[in-house]
């Protein structure tokens, strides 16, 4: 088997905020092509986490490498350059209310590229079909179910072709059929498209339906990172807690 390549390395990622180590010596690779899932309860540091992975935070010590590359060692601008290979599908980065679907699909490629409009509407219509969104493309954000608008958001993500792309919550809020159609887009789009998926979830459904490898965060630390199976055979009291919901074990509810 050829060996697996790299696509972001972390190591020793340590992050402070508010005066509390919310992420605590943190090294995990991430390789190419595949679905790697970070999974924990609230308030653990998963967000963090990938905060720091797209250079949204800057963390106290440690690395971030991409494709071999020490992200943190990079100029503002030459950083900027390397966040475009990233697509970015979070909670927060909602489709803009005042635009249509396109338009929303539209706006990196309007902001980022020399792209002539003809071939951004061109880019904008296939990525909408991708999500298969096809047909809906001047629709308001505000006309469009909980499932579409996530859809959309995806279809934004991947608009500048993206090596990785990193999802916070997707499924949040979704009934567990939507959740499913939204699993299987984000396994389509990671396989079809070669892309790098890293992938925040504390839906246990999602996580073995879509993992590759799974890593638990919990207070701030990696418990330990696994296969699907491995994760499911685990022998820490910590992750066999979290993945089956029981009251009693480690972790405590505060
Ligand atoms: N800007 C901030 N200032 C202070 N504390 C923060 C800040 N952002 C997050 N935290 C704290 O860091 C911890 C981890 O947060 P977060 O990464 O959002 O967790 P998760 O995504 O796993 O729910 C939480 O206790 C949160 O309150
Ligand atoms: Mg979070």
């Amino acid at each position: 088997m050829p060996e697996k390549e790299i696509a972001i390395s972390i190591q020793n990622l340590t992050k402070i905020l508010g005066g509390r180590k919310v992420l605590d010596n943190v090294s995990f690779d991430i390789y190419r092509g595949e679905i790697f899932v970070i999974m924990g309860g609230s308030g653990h540091g998963k967000s963090t986490l990938l905060r720091n992975m797209t250079g949204a935070l800057i963390p106290d010590s440690g690395k971030i490498l991409f494709n071999g590359q020490d992200l943190l060692k990079l100029s503002v601008a030459e950083r900027e350059r390397v966040q475009r290979r990233f697509g970015m599908s979070f909670q927060s980065s909602a489709l803009l209310d005042f635009l249509n679907v396109e338009e929303n699909v539209s706006l990196p490629l309007v902001e980022h590229t020399k792209l002539s409009p003809k071939v951004i509407d061109i880019i904008s219509k296939m990525k909408l079909s991708l999500v298969g969104l096809q047909g809906f493309e001047k629709y308001y954000p505000s006309e469009l179910s909980g499932g579409m608008r996530k859809r959309a958001g995806l279809a934004r993500a991947i608009a500048m072709d993206p090596e990785v792309v990193f999802y916070d919550e997707p499924t949040a809020g979704l009934d567990p059929v939507v959740c499913a159609v939204v699993d299987q887009l984000i396994l389509d789009l990671t396989r079809k498209l070669k892309l790098t998926s890293i992938v925040v979830t504390h839906n246990m459904e999602s996580v073995f339906r879509i993992a590759d490898r799974i890593a638990m965060v919990f207070k701030g630390k990696v418990e330990q990172i696994g296969t699907r199976e491995e994760i499911r055979n685990s022998k820490n009291p910590i992750v066999q807690q979290f993945i089956k919901g029981e009251l009693e074990g480690p972790i405590q509810i505060t």
